[in-house]
């Protein structure tokens, strides 16, 4: 089949050969010397989805960094936060460390896509992309970061170097990074008494939302009241994140009043130069980046730059990142068997390497004699968008859609066939049952998933914290009320505090 005569979801994209999953990160970096073109991936959310919509081609090996030693940490001294290149927006936005010192990072992160998309993309790959809309860009330009790369010398050696973030960034989704590299750590320094942040985003929703504007403000205000320093970022306004010098010269030196606030909101209109696109005008832009300045700049003078902070914003997640299992192939090609306990039976099964994991359980494992059945989990977009794919990973939701399989090797995965206890419905699937909550019933695996992670992790939870934990799910013919109820009432069945 010719695949240009397809709609871009029909087409195959890229094959994946092979997935190495090295340990350490000398191998990761011998791995990326050796064999040229092999890709690293860390939460999958943007590769994968840029090799299914980039077309057929060769087959391209993989290199996971999810299971490479220490990556997955955050480290902190009295100055400086450093986040290992596997580092999670969801372990961010659970860092009271972060919120307290950097807390325009932990705005930015709990904004990118949904709970279960924030539980596999990670901080590093959000900035690798380097598309302009990505949120946490503005917010490490403003914390004025730091990346550290790393790739191996002649004698093996692993050397590396450290690149300040406004140098990072080389045009529209390019970088400085050289073939044979790999970003290690992002070094953020805190915010000193003196300073305030905030970072902010207007966009079309409240979830899955591409940016339309992204901006982040930092600023120091001296004890006469005077703005001694400012560093202000803005994203999804020219071809890559840029700093506003201009709207920094019209804040220091002077008191934050109603009038400097005028004038640095006129100076971000002037220093923008945006494009008309799917999501907004140019013209709307301008406009509207000068109340998106002003009302930040204002809540900042106010100390009020962390009031939209959810009290505690649920992440359908009992860890921080997947555990990793060392027993666990270090190559897996189509033909490796990987071993995944699902729903509490291990499960052995080949076809890992080019499935992600939803189609590895539907198709691969569900055909294992000792499976039960596996088809609950269901494909609504394969983009990441809906949430009908939605299984437990390690103890976290995730998009099995975007998780190469491959991944989830020595794992724990539960499905929606695994919340019953034998003949007895989970109080979710009976609530709802009795609220109507379904109509069609084909989103409503995933629901039943992210409602039960919730529950499980915040007991009772508000009205808030169920629409910011269902906000990856959606749903087209019941209506979210009936289901927010359900998910309410077995809250309150299961006798939670
Ligand atoms: C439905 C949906 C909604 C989204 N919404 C948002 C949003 O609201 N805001 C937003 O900013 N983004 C959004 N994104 C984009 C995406 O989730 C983020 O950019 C995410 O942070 C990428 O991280 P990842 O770990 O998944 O990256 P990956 O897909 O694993 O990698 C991204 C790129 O970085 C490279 N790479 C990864 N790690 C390294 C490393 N250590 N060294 C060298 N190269 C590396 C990969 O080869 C790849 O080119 C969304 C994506 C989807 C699918
Ligand atoms: S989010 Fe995975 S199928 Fe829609
Ligand atoms: S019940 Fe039909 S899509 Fe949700």
């Amino acid at each position: 089949m010719d695949q240009s005569l397809l709609h871009p979801v029909q087409r195959t994209g890229r094959a994946i050969r092979v997935v190495h999953r090295p340990t350490n990160l000398g191998d990761a970096l011998a791995i990326l010397a050796d064999r040229s073109g092999a890709l690293p991936v860390a939460g999958g959310t943007d590769l994968l989805l840029d090799l299914h919509r980039g077309g057929p081609g060769e087959p391209v090996e993989l290199l996971d960094l999810t299971n490479v030693d220490g990556l997955s940490d955050i480290s902190s001294t009295s100055d400086c936060i450093t986040l290992g290149a596997t580092v999670t927006h969801n372990q961010v936005v659970r860092s009271a460390d972060i919120r307290g010192s950097a807390l325009p990072l932990a705005q930015a992160c709990l904004e990118v896509a949904s709970p279960q998309l924030r539980n596999r993309a990670t901080v590093a790959g959000n900035i690798i992309t380097a598309s302009p809309a990505n949120d946490t860009i503005s917010a490490l330009m403003a914390l004025d970061a730091i990346v550290t790369l790393a790739h191996l010398d002649g004698d093996g050696s692993v050397v590396t170097r450290d690149v300040a973030i406004d140098d990072f960034f080389t045009g529209f989704r390019t970088t400085v990074i050289e073939p044979g590299e790999l970003l290690t750590a992002i070094n953020v320094p805190r915010l000193s008494a003196h300073c305030r942040g905030m970072w902010v985003k207007l966009g079309m929703r409240r979830a899955q939302a591409i940016s339309v504007i992204h901006m982040a403000i930092v600023i120091s205000i001296d004890d006469d009241g005077i703005v001694a320093g400012a560093r202000i970022a803005a994203g999804s306004v020219a071809p890559r994140v840029v700093l506003l010098p201009t709207v920094a010269a019209a804040l220091i030196g002077n008191q934050l009043d109603d009038s400097t606030i005028a004038a640095a909101a006129l100076a971000a209109s002037d220093a923008i130069d945006p494009i008309d696109d799917v999501r907004a005008t140019a013209d709307y832009r301008k406009q509207t980046i000068k109340t998106v300045t002003s009302r930040t700049l204002a809540a900042l003078r106010d100390n009020r730059q962390a009031e939209m902070w959810p009290a505690e914003p649920p992440c359908l997640t009992d860890t921080g990142w997947m555990s990793s299992d060392r027993s666990s192939p270090t190559q897996v090609d189509e033909s490796t068997p990987i071993s995944v306990t699902v729903n509490g039976t291990t499960i052995t099964a080949a076809g890992a390497a080019s499935r992600n994991l939803l189609d590895w359980l539907r198709d691969q494992a569900a055909s294992e004699p000792e499976a039960g059945p596996l088809t609950g989990t269901k494909e609504g977009c394969a983009e990441g968008e809906c949430g009908a794919c939605t299984v437990m990973l390690d103890g976290q939701a995730v998009m099995s859609c975007l998780v190469p399989a491959a991944q989830a090797a020595g794992g724990e995965v539960t499905t929606v066939e695994g919340l019953a206890d034998d003949s007895e419905l989970h109080p979710l699937q009976q609530a709802f049952i009795d609220d109507f909550a379904v109509q069609c019933g084909f989103c409503i695996p995933g629901f039943l998933v992210s409602g039960t992670a919730l529950i499980d992790e915040v007991n009772r939870p508000d009205d808030e914290q169920i629409k910011l934990a269902l906000s990856g799910n959606i749903c087209r013919c019941t209506g979210y009320y009936p289901i927010m109820d359900a998910v309410r009432n077995a809250a309150d069945s299961e006798g939670g505090s």
